[in-house]
């Protein structure tokens, strides 16, 4: 099986040993204590479930500015996007040596993890907008990524942690949600060696199908994982139990059995396109996938990226820095000429209106109205979950 990034093995920073778990809950009442950012929070259940293997906690300042500037740390380790605790106040942890971190996202904000505080440093504002240049691209408040890390404070509370719990992710989105030694087990549970992961925060149309029919395929995969962003979004995207449903009818009706694994992630999305593209590559080599498809706009919105960022970044990615490969795919749509999905460099004698295009705001007006996108779009199966939801919402 291919190895985690940076390791031989997986380095998940959840405890599981009840006595130990125990322990640490006991002295977590005891610890000076700081409420996270989601942003943060979101970290430690990566950290927690070994996506961010070999990583022990969060980066501090030098190293949030190398991996911005150069994307490795200072020590060398390649790494694509800061993995940062921000705050704005940190007068209640002060001078402590070990504190206790709580969850923003759950009521009552329990403690999630308990750190070993090797530093809290200000970030001055020409750092913060270096790291906000270099990792988005863009210093644009308008863009949703932008915009929630610039809002976080300019204090860099960096430290090893220990991971007590995964937030709401097991609970709210039970058999869906999962860690990267539990998918990594059920690889090698399946006999899986050749893998091509899928990363989506859409339900899946019948293009987004298709890419994953045709890189199994090309790749001679043994099989698919899907594995879906189940943390926040932007206001307007799909919610993740809506997301999740369409997609496991897709894959119940149109995959054959044990050919797709549908799965999930507890993270937030940053919409930073390239560098987000390659930090999904880096989780889905420790999570056990040897490929990992990249087709048009990867992580993108607006017009922030050109089509293909998320692609060419890989070019400039030094050899040996990751194990995982890229399946690059093209713009996907139904060709009215072929009857069938097809990439559309792969038909060089189409014209634009050969082929079915929607845009998401036709898609969304259509849902909303109750008429379900043309088959070539979408499975009516899918289009038919989405439609309720729509017009629930409406
Ligand atoms: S993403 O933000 O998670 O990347 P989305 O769920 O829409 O958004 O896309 C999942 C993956 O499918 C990404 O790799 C994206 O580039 C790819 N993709 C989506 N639609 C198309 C399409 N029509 N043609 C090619 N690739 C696509």
């Amino acid at each position: 099986m291919i190895k985690p990034h940076g390791a031989d093995a997986l380095n998940p920073l959840l405890v599981t040993d009840q006595d130990q778990l125990e322990k640490l809950q006991a002295e977590a009442a005891s610890l000076p204590s700081m409420l996270l950012t989601s942003a943060a929070a979101a970290n430690a259940v990566m950290l927690g479930g070994g996506y961010f293997t070999p990583l022990t906690g969060y980066m501090n300042l030098a190293d949030a500015l190398s991996v911005a500037e150069k994307m490795h740390t200072v020590d060398g380790l390649f790494w694509p996007v800061p993995v940062l605790n921000l705050a704005d106040d940190t007068t209640a942890i002060e001078g402590a040596g070990r504190i206790a971190l709580r969850d923003p996202n759950v009521d009552g904000h329990p403690v999630i993890a308990i750190m070993d505080v090797e530093a809290i440093e200000e970030m001055s504002a020409e750092q913060k907008d270096l790291i906000t240049e270099k990792v988005y691209g863009t210093l644009d408040a308008a863009h949703p990524g932008v915009a929630v890390f610039q809002a976080q404070g300019n204090k860099v509370v960096s430290g090893a942690i220990q991971v007590l719990n995964l937030s709401y992710f097991a609970e709210e989105f039970d058999g869906t949600f999962m860690t990267a030694v539990e998918i990594r087990e059920d690889i090698a549970a399946r006999g899986w060696e050749t893998v091509v992961a899928f990363q989506t925060r859409n339900p899946m149309h019948l293009a987004h199908e298709e890419l994953c029919r045709m890189a199994m395929e090309r790749l001679n995969a043994d099989g698919c994982v899907i594995h879906m962003l189940l943390g926040k979004l932007k206001a307007g995207d799909i919610p993740a139990d809506v997301r999740d449903a369409c997609i496991r009818k897709m894959v119940e009706l149109y995959f054959p059995a044990n050919s797709v694994m549908v799965s999930g992630y507890g993270f937030d999305m940053l919409y930073a396109g390239p560098r987000e593209a390659v930090l999904h590559a880096v989780f889905r080599q420790n999570m056990g996938a040897t490929h990992l498809i990249v087709g048009r706009d990867h992580a993108g919105v607006g017009d922030y990226y050109g089509p293909f960022d998320a692609q060419a970044i890989f070019d400039d990615i030094p050899d040996g820095a990751m194990d995982i490969e890229i399946f690059r795919a093209d713009h996907t749509a139904w060709s009215k000429k072929l009857d069938k999905v097809v990439m559309m460099r792969e038909a060089p004698d189409h014209q634009p209106e050969d082929y079915v295009f929607l845009s998401g705001t036709k898609v969304r007006e259509m849902l909303g109205a109750g008429i379900a996108p043309p088959p070539e779009f979408s499975r009516p199966e899918v289009a038919q979950i989405l439609m309720d939801h729509y017009q629930a919402e409406a």
